[in-house]
């Protein structure tokens, strides 16, 4: 089977290596910002570049990509997402189009997770979270059980949600309140 991988960085490696292990046996990694012929797999951890890339190759198949060194039981998984080396993700989880859950991320029961969201290493959705579209939570975050966050949200490395979130921005710290970074005052 063959599998265009976009982008040529470390993520793109990640992918190509689970890919790899998965019966892809002719894998391109390429830059290229136009069509590719056959499946593609979003190969960036940018949440920018991916959200514009997903649109641009909208049409084209894109097949989910399980590392066999993770843990699923019954879940939904969108096109194009990807499940990193010792993620678990336990019963009744819909994951959407095109997300990543990283390396080691775990993913309690009944959560639903809206596309493009990205799940860092280490992160930890307790049971029935529901995440918005583009959706980012930072390596070794821990959101509450049964909570809701809103579409474009950042939440910062090693903060712990405890309430849901309604309005899209940065959250970071412990409990986590909506930040704004110093590269983004005026
Ligand atoms: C939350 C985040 C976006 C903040 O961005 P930033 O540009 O570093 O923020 P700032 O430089 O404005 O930081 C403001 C203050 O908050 C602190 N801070 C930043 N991120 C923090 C975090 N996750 N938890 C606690 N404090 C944090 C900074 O040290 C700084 O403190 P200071 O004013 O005492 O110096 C970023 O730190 C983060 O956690 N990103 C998560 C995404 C990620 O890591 N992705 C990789 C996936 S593998």
């Amino acid at each position: 089977m063959n599998l265009t991988i976009l982008g040529c960085g470390s993520h793109a490696q990640m992918c190509a290596e689970i890919a790899s292990l998965k019966n892809y046996d002719q894998i391109q990694m390429t830059n290229a910002n136009d069509k590719e012929p056959g499946p593609i797999f979003l190969g960036m951890g940018n949440m920018k570049t991916r959200v514009k890339l997903a649109k641009m190759y909208s049409k084209q198949p894109s097949p989910a990509l399980v590392s066999p060194a993770a843990t699923l039981t019954s879940c939904r998984l969108g096109e194009g997402t990807l499940i990193g080396h010792g993620a678990v993700i336990n019963k009744d989880v819909h994951i959407g189009r095109h997300c990543i859950v990283n390396t080691g991320a775990i993913i309690e029961h009944e959560c639903i997770i809206g596309n493009l969201c990205i799940i860092s290493p280490g992160a930890v959705l307790c049971g029935r979270v529901v995440l918005g579209e583009r959706v980012e939570i930072g390596p070794g975050a821990v959101i509450g059980q049964g909570l809701t966050l809103c579409r474009d949200v950042l939440i910062g490395a090693g903060a712990v949600v405890t309430k849901d979130i309604k309005k899209p921005g940065k959250y970071w710290g412990v409990p986590a309140r909506l930040m704004i970074p110093k590269k983004e005052k005026k």
